[in-house]
Formats: C-alpha cells, structure tokens, sequence
C-alpha cells in the first residue's frame, strides 16, 4: 500500500482506528497554541495514543485550564507557556524543554493568528500575523533543531499550513518565479518576500502587487512557511527529521468564527495520524491536504 492510500484508509475510518504503534511515553511530542482549536484536539489525541505530550500556550490561565480539562478525562499532559511571537519566550521554552525532557520527538507548528472574518480581507494586522504564524514557527523550529532526538527517523516536524499558501494563490509573476525556483530559493529569499509584501502593505500597494487575494496576510505567512518548510526537509535530509505541512481544511475553531465543514477533533486525528506514520513511512517535504486523492501536492 502506498502512502497515499494508507493515509486515505486510515482517515477514512473510524476515530478508533490508530496507526502502527511505533512510539512509546518516552516519545516527547510538543504542540504549539494548544489550548483551544485544532492544537487543543490535537493535544488530547496525542496523549490518548500514549506519547508524552507538551502543550503549550502563550496565556498561562489559558493553557492550565486546557490541562486541566484534559486531566479531568483521565489524561495527563505536561505544560509550559510559549508565545511563538516572543524571541524571548521561544528561548525559555527550549531551556525548559531541555531541562524537562533532554530533548523531544514531535514538533507541531499549530499556533497562528489571522484577524479576518470569513468575508473580510484586512491587512492591518500583517506585522502580528507575519511575526506569529511564519517567523513564529520558524523562530522555535531553529531553537529546537539542537533538541531533536534523531532516533531512527522518528523526528518530526508538521506545520499546520493553509492551501490558501499554496504558490498557486499568488500571481505576481515575480513572486511565483522567485518561489518555485527550487535550486536557487533560499531561507533569505523567502524573508525579503515577506518583508517586500510588508512594504507593500505600508505602501497601500499591497492589492495592485499580485498577493494571494483571500485573508492575504494569513495567505503570505503560510506560502512563506510552506517555503521555509520545503527548504528545510531538504536541508535535514538523511538526518533523521522529517518536515511537512498540513492543511486541515476548513474547520470549526476560533479562527473560523466557529464556521467549517469538520470539527477540531476530526482535523487533530488526522494531524496525529501524519505524524505518526511509521518511521520507513514517513515522507518529507511535502504538503497534506485533507482527504483528496491527491494527498500531497507541492509546497
Ligand atoms: N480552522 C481552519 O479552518 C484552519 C484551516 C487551515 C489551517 N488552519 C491552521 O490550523 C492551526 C490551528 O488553527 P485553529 O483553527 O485551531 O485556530 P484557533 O482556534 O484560533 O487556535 C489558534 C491557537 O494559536 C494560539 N496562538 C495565537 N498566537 C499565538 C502566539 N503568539 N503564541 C502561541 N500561541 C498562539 C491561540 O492562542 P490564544 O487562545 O491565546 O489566542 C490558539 O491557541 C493554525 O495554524 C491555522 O492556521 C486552520
């Protein structure tokens, strides 16, 4: 059976279904922006499956009553707050992850911000949704690559990303050649991007320059982390940790204003199933779609 068919079987069936066991508690998995929405779904399944599970949250209330709601079910998951927006924060939580744990397994990119309603496409937030959903998980990917365990292709990482950052929502011709030129693109490209996008928005020049034309700040931040992410599998290639990204589709949280056709739970299961492919499994570089037969596309 080949990948894609696998991840269809599996996802298709029921919320009992668990992929081959291949973790153990000793397989540290931490999820980002977890007390609520997918993060907070994602979290609980996790612990479920038996993994020791990080959840973190940049509010502190916030993320203790997620753990404690988790334990009034039975099940026990560790805290520690992360603002992903916070150079700081991200710093404090890698020492306290080593400390804690001497290193992790899992890696789940899933806070993010967008200030859009459905109908709406407002660019006033686009420093606070650039910094938060691309330089945000990119800022903890980078102080976390020393944690990583690398045992026997185990380490994972999956950012939660958005079809509405695929390079096909993009027509500035620029954009799309600078992007999809795999040979040449680089972790510095993909920055000055974001910050020409910036420009454009203080400009007021943004809607003439070719940006993804629905919620275009949340748009440019995930086609930059699809990018970053595309980069990076390649550059941790052969070293035992896999890089992907997930698009949940549109889904019952916060963010959707609680509209969308799935509800957390059904997105979490999904996420956990891909991260949890048996390690010879495992792909990279790639970009999950929700339940299409052509589950990876290109980032
Ligand atoms: N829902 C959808 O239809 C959909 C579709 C495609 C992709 N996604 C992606 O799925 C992921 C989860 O989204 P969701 O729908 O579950 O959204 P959500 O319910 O709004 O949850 C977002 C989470 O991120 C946290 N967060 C925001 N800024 C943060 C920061 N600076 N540091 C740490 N945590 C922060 C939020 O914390 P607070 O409670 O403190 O705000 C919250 O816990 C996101 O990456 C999103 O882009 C969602």
């Amino acid at each position: 059976m080949d990948i894609d068919s696998k991840v269809i079987s599996m996802t298709s069936s029921s919320s009992s279904s668990s992929p081959i066991r291949w973790w153990s508690e000793e397989t540290v998995a931490v999820v980002t922006g977890a007390n609520k929405g997918i993060g907070f779904a994602l979290v609980k399944r996790l612990a479920e499956l038996g993994l020791t599970v990080v959840l973190t949250a940049r509010d502190v209330a916030k993320g203790k009553e997620a753990v404690e709601s988790l334990a009034a079910r039975g099940l026990r998951v560790e805290f520690c707050r992360l603002d992903v927006a916070d150079g700081s924060s991200i710093l404090a939580f890698a020492a306290w992850l080593k400390r804690a744990f001497g290193g992790l397994d899992i890696l789940v990119n899933n806070a993010a911000v967008s200030f859009n309603e459905i109908d709406t496409n407002s660019v006033e937030h686009a420093e606070t949704v650039i910094r938060t959903n691309f330089y945000g998980s990119k800022l903890l990917i980078e102080a976390l690559l020393p944690l990583f365990r690398r045992c026997a292709a185990s380490s994972r990482i999956l950012n939660m990303s958005s079809q509405l950052g695929l390079l096909s929502k993009v027509s500035n011709p620029t954009v799309r050649e600078v992007l999809g030129d795999e040979e040449r693109l680089t972790v510095p490209t993909i920055e000055h991007l974001v910050a020409s996008f910036l420009d454009h928005v203080k400009a007021g020049t943004w809607e003439e320059q070719g940006w993804p034309k629905v919620w275009t700040d949340y748009s440019v931040s995930k086609l930059a982390l699809n990018a970053y992410s595309r980069l990076l599998a390649k550059q941790e290639a052969g070293r035992g940790l896999s890089v992907n990204c997930f698009c949940p589709g549109f889904t019952r949280t916060s963010m959707t204003r609680g509209r969308g056709r799935r509800t957390p739970e059904e997105a979490a299961e999904v996420a956990a199933m891909l991260v949890l492919l048996p390690p010879r499994e495992v792909p990279t570089g790639k970009f999950f779609k929700w339940r299409t037969p052509a589950l990876f596309s290109k980032l």
